[in-house]
């Protein structure tokens, strides 16, 4: 085990975030749809998490509001399940856990219905009032994206959102993904949005900057002088990154049939990754001066042309096969999934930022269900050497350098470069520098909803997309959704489950004389 007692002892916090022991202002936590499998897996375990670790106020409370008939006892017998289900890698201590559940309550009603969202507004106000707190109040949008347009307009309607009041009392909105399913239906609902809540007020979650190692991207970017020097076209001969997944669609089989891997993935998480390993250095690390960079780099992505084929992206979808030693059904077995239908489980694209910084350097995007590993990894591969040295004629070429990060599994960073090997020869060897998070920092990361729940009660949104940025990468999107609407094919390319995808992926790399790779390989993989 290293010692990095020494290296650690100069850790310093985000002078203009948070801080990550700050306890926000009395609020209530008011979930929508929570009723459903988001409430129950992620946000009540993450809330209590925060609740344990003495980061939410003793006046903390959480409304759960659905339509499913339920009383207060019922919602706090099954939150107090899911926590214990669901809560990973801390121990849950029962007399907290009851703490924590006296504070939950429960309405039904409709999310579109006025009179609903009127009695909201009343129990809140007089709860707070009656705990002489401000009804300060994060509404938390966890239904189904068609629910999200009615209860913002409700939310507008019964002045739930305060929207141009005073600073306080504070009323703020959660809005989960998909924001949207096309560039048109995005516009639209952030049109709604914004009749009803100011932009401050809105978080757009993308649960995946909530992760420690999505972070880190810019700390290895900006706190680090070494780096900056090589991170451009001079030095970068291509980036690659693959958000692969050995899970099949499970239970979202109707949702994700609809939508597929290039709105589910490349949309969202694989978009935040481009701009967080492209982006210039931000003025601050308040929001705006982060989210500023962030959109220069959507809006300098060169535009796909809406075609169907390989130079718009490359689809396919998984076919029965073996993943970890066991067998599972292809994608058009799967339950909810249309036996005809021609979604992608499968997206792999080329893309290029046509700015100063970038120019010409490729970009390798992938993402994939049922692949042979879980795991998210972003390369940056660096040009190779002069090859008169040691890869000189007679000599096989010398690998070039790669910087990982690993976003999960195994969090972490590891740097390839070459060593020689002991002895007369002058053999040459890569080399792998790990850095894995889990064993220098001896404990888990947070949960992303914890530090995202979190930064919505401070009222940070450094870490959600605002409007413009959202636009911006449905803009980049919505060709290849057009292309995509071209193709009359009757099946798309298959690759086997537990695989890492369609040959026509390999061939996209392979005119290029490249190859896809994973530098940190997940064990028991090819
Ligand atoms: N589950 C995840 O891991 C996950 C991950 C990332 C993002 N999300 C997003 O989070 C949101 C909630 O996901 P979820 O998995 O929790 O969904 P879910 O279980 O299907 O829905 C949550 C609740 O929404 C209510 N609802 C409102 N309109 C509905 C409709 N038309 N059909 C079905 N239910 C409706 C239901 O409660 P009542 O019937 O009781 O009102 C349901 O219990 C979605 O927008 C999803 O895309 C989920």
């Amino acid at each position: 085990m290293p010692d990095n007692t020494a290296a650690r002892s100069t850790a310093s916090t985000f002078p203009s975030g948070p801080d990550a022991k700050a306890v926000p202002e009395p609020f209530t936590l008011v979930i929508f749809g929570a009723s459903g499998d988001l409430a129950h897996r992620k946000l009540l375990p993450a809330v209590f998490g925060l609740w344990q670790d003495g980061l939410l106020p003793p006046q903390f409370s959480l409304l759960g509001y659905a339509r499913s008939p339920t009383g207060d006892d019922e919602f706090r017998r099954g939150a107090a399940d899911a926590v214990a289900k669901f809560t990973h890698g801390r121990t849950v201590d029962p007399k907290t856990l009851e703490a924590f559940a006296s504070r939950l309550h429960y309405a039904v009603g409709g999310y579109d219905d006025l009179a609903c969202f009127q009695a909201i507004r009343r129990r809140l106000e007089d709860e707070a009032a009656r705990e002489h707190r401000p009804p300060n109040t994060l509404f938390y949008l966890a239904t189904p994206p068609e629910a999200f347009g009615p209860v913002v307009r409700r939310l507008g309607e019964s002045g739930l959102s305060r929207r141009g009041a005073a600073a306080a009392p504070w009323s703020r909105v959660v809005i989960e993904k998909p924001f949207g399913s096309d560039l048109a239906s995005a516009r639209t609902l952030n049109g709604k949005v914004r009749a009803a809540f100011k932009e401050h007020q809105v978080f757009r979650i993308d649960h995946y900057l909530g992760k420690e190692t999505v972070q880190n991207i810019l700390v290895l970017r900006f706190a680090n002088s070494i780096f900056e020097p090589l991170w451009n076209y001079k030095y970068v001969d291509h980036v690659q990154i693959t958000v692969a997944e050995s899970g099949g669609v499970e239970q979202r089989g109707p949702y994700y049939d609809r939508a597929g891997a290039v709105r589910d993935i490349m949309q969202n998480h694989m978009m935040q990754l481009v701009c967080l390993v492209a982006m210039e250095s931000p003025l601050s690390l308040a929001a705006d001066s982060v989210r500023d960079e962030k959109v220069k780099v959507l809006r300098a992505l060169r535009p796909i042309p809406a075609v169907c084929g390989p130079e718009g992206v490359i689809r396919a979808q998984y076919a029965a096969g073996e993943v970890r030693g066991k067998q599972v059904q292809g994608y058009l077995r799967e339950p909810g999934v249309a036996p005809d239908s021609t979604a992608e489980t499968y997206a792999a694209m080329r893309v290029f930022i046509d700015n100063w910084r970038w120019s010409g350097v490729p970009f390798y995007l992938r993402t994939g269900k049922r692949m042979a590993a879980r795991v998210t990894e972003i390369a940056v591969r660096f040009k190779p050497i002069p090859q008169v040295l040691f890869g000189a004629p007679g000599r096989s070429p010398v690998e070039p350098n790669t910087l990982a990060m690993r976003i999960q599994p195994n969090e972490g960073i590891t740097l390839r470069f070459q060593v020689k090997v002991p002895g007369p020869a002058m053999q040459i060897e890569p080399f792998q520098m790990d850095f894995g998070y889990a064993e220098v920092f001896e404990r888990a990361a947070p949960e992303a909803y914890e530090r995202l729940l979190l930064d919505a009660a401070h009222g940070d949104p450094t870490l959600f997309a605002r409007g413009d940025e959202i636009e911006a990468a449905w803009t980049f999107i919505q060709p290849l959704l057009d292309g995509i609407k071209q193709c009359l094919v009757q099946r798309l390319p298959q690759y086997p489950a537990g695989s890492w995808g369609p040959k026509e992926a390999d061939a996209l790399m392979e005119v290029d004389g490249r190859r896809w790779m994973l530098v940190r390989r997940p064990t028991g993989t090819r």
